[in-house]
């Protein structure tokens, strides 16, 4: 079963290996943590940013990933939108899918958000399709916009809104219930 949970102190330490993880790293704009102190760094600030709210996914009560809302606007009512499953073997079985229902959940009722929209990287097939089931649609395309490791790369603008999600959000949620992913 798939939940989310708000961060505890120790929760540092899983983010630090799922960071330097190459699956997770691959798909982020920015290079690693190289030291656990940058690493550190990093979590407190995110903690105390008030336009930044992060949840652990939790797979069976064990932390498996990250979901975060960033650059949270309550006058604009959007904010940007962050995951990752960083234990290997959870990835490829619906628990991306799973925290994202019940992030958009949060994201909308808790934050009375009307929009939230992502920076996919170009090719990234998983995250595409994924976000596309929760009724993400593209908004647009941006070329040769990140550059890490020596190479440019390509971004997808998706975004969702309050009113499609509401409109998808039973169907969603029944499939994630019937596969035993998330609590009725
Ligand atoms: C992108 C990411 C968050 C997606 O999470 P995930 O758990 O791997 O992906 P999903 O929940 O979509 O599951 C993937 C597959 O499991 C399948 N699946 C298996 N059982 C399922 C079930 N019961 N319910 C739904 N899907 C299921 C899905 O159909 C999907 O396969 P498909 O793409 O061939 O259709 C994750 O792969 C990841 O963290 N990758 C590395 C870091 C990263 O890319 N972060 C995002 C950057 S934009």
């Amino acid at each position: 079963m798939i939940e989310l949970r708000d961060f505890r102190d120790e929760d540092v330490h899983d983010l630090f290996r799922w960071r330097r993880e190459p699956e997770v790293d691959r798909w982020m704009y920015e290079l690693p943590p190289g030291q656990f102190d940058e690493h550190q760094k990093w979590f407190d600030e995110h903690r105390a940013d008030p336009k930044r709210r992060g949840w652990m996914i939790t797979l069976n009560g064990a932390p498996c990933g990250f979901l975060h809302l960033y650059g949270i606007s309550r006058t604009q009512r959007r904010a940007q939108w962050g995951w990752f499953i960083g234990e290997a073997e959870a990835r490829g079985r619906g628990a991306g899918r799973a925290a994202q229902a019940l992030g958009l959940d949060r994201a909308f009722s808790e934050f009375d958000l009307h929009k939230v929209w992502s920076e996919v990287p170009a090719g990234h097939e998983t995250a595409l399709k994924a976000q596309a089931t929760a009724g993400f649609r593209r908004e647009g395309y941006l070329r040769r916009h990140a550059f890490k490791n020596g190479e440019f790369r390509d971004v997808v603008l998706l975004a969702i809104l309050s009113e499609e999600w509401a409109a998808k959000r039973d169907s969603v949620r029944r499939d994630l219930v019937a596969s035993r992913l998330i609590a009725a």
